[in-house]
C-alpha cells in the first residue's frame, strides 16, 4: 500500500477510498459504484467504516450489521473480491488504498449491501435438535423467538462463494446441507434415513462442483465442504 499516513492527535490514519456498489429498486438502479473517502486509523473495521461513511456523509447507505463481534453473520459483504465478514476485516490488513464493497451473490438484493436471507433458512426445519432459540432480543416481547443454528453464523458466506449456489438457485446450499449432516446423528434411524434422502435428491449434494471454496470463506469453521463429501460418501454407501 502506498504509505500516505497521516496524524490526527496520536492516532495515525490513511486517507481510504471506499467503492461501494449501492442499489436502491426504482432509485439507484441499475447498480452503480459510489465512492466515499475516509481517514482510516489502524483498528478500524470495514464495518466501521460504512458507520462512518453513514454518520457523517451518507444516511442513505444500507448495509446490515448486528453484533459487531462475528456471532451474528448479518454483516458479510464481499471486500476486494473475497467474502468477509465487515465486522471482523481490519482496513489496513487488506493492504489496499482502495476498498470495494458488494454485496453477496445468490441472494436477492435488498438495497445496497443489504440481502434477503430468506432463502437460505428455505432447508432448515425448525424441529431440528441443532437449532437453539436465539440471543433476547432487547425490546421484544417474546425475547425475538429467532431460531439460530448451534454451530454456523448463517452469514451466507458460503452460499455466495459456491459456483453452484449462484448459477443455481435451487441448489439446497453448502450451510443447508452442512446443517442436514450436522443434524444426522441427534436423530431416529428414520429421521436419518430421510435426512439423508434429502441431501441426496437432485437439487441437493449431487448439484455441488466440488470447488471447496465455502470451506475457504467460512469464517466459523463449519468446512461445509467436508459435510458435503460425507453425505456423499454415505449416499454411495
Ligand atoms: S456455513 Fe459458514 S459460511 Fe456458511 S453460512 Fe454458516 S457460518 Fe457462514
Ligand atoms: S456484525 Fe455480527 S457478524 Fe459482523
Amino acid at each position: 500500500m502506498q504509505e500516505k499516513e497521516k496524524k490526527t492527535g496520536e492516532t495515525p490514519t490513511r486517507r481510504i477510498d471506499f467503492k461501494i456498489s449501492r442499489f436502491k429498486p426504482g432509485l439507484i438502479d441499475p447498480p452503480r459504484f459510489q465512492t466515499y473517502s475516509l481517514e482510516v486509523n489502524a483498528a478500524m473495521t470495514v464495518l466501521d467504516c460504512l458507520e462512518q461513511i453513514r454518520l457523517t456523509q451518507d444516511p442513505g447507505l444500507v448495509y446490515r450489521h448486528s453484533c459487531h463481534h462475528s456471532a451474528c453473520g448479518t454483516c458479510a459483504c464481499i471486500v476486494n473480491g473475497s467474502e468477509r465478514l465487515a465486522c471482523l476485516t481490519r482496513v489496513w490488513d487488506l493492504e489496499s488504498q482502495i476498498v470495494i464493497l458488494e454485496p453477496l451473490r445468490g441472494f436477492v438484493r435488498i438495497a445496497d449491501l443489504a440481502v434477503d436471507m430468506t432463502g437460505f433458512y428455505r432447508e432448515i426445519r425448525a424441529e431440528w435438535e441443532l437449532l437453539r432459540p436465539a440471543e433476547p432480543l432487547a425490546g421484544a416481547a417474546d425475547g425475538g423467538g429467532a431460531l439460530r443454528l448451534e454451530n454456523c453464523i448463517e452469514c451466507g458466506a458460503c452460499v455466495s462463494v459456491c459456483p453452484a449456489a449462484t448459477a443455481q438457485p435451487a441448489f439446497m446450499g453448502p450451510a443447508a446441507l452442512a446443517a442436514v449432516h450436522n443434524q444426522m446423528p441427534k436423530t431416529s434411524a428414520d429421521e436419518r434415513a430421510a435426512l439423508l434422502a434429502r441431501a441426496a435428491a437432485p437439487d441437493g449434494e449431487p448439484m455441488c462442483e466440488r470447488a471447496l471454496a465455502c470451506s475457504r470463506v467460512c469464517p466459523t469453521g463449519v468446512y461445509p465442504a467436508r459435510h458435503i463429501a460425507d453425505l456423499r460418501r454415505l449416499r454411495k454407501a
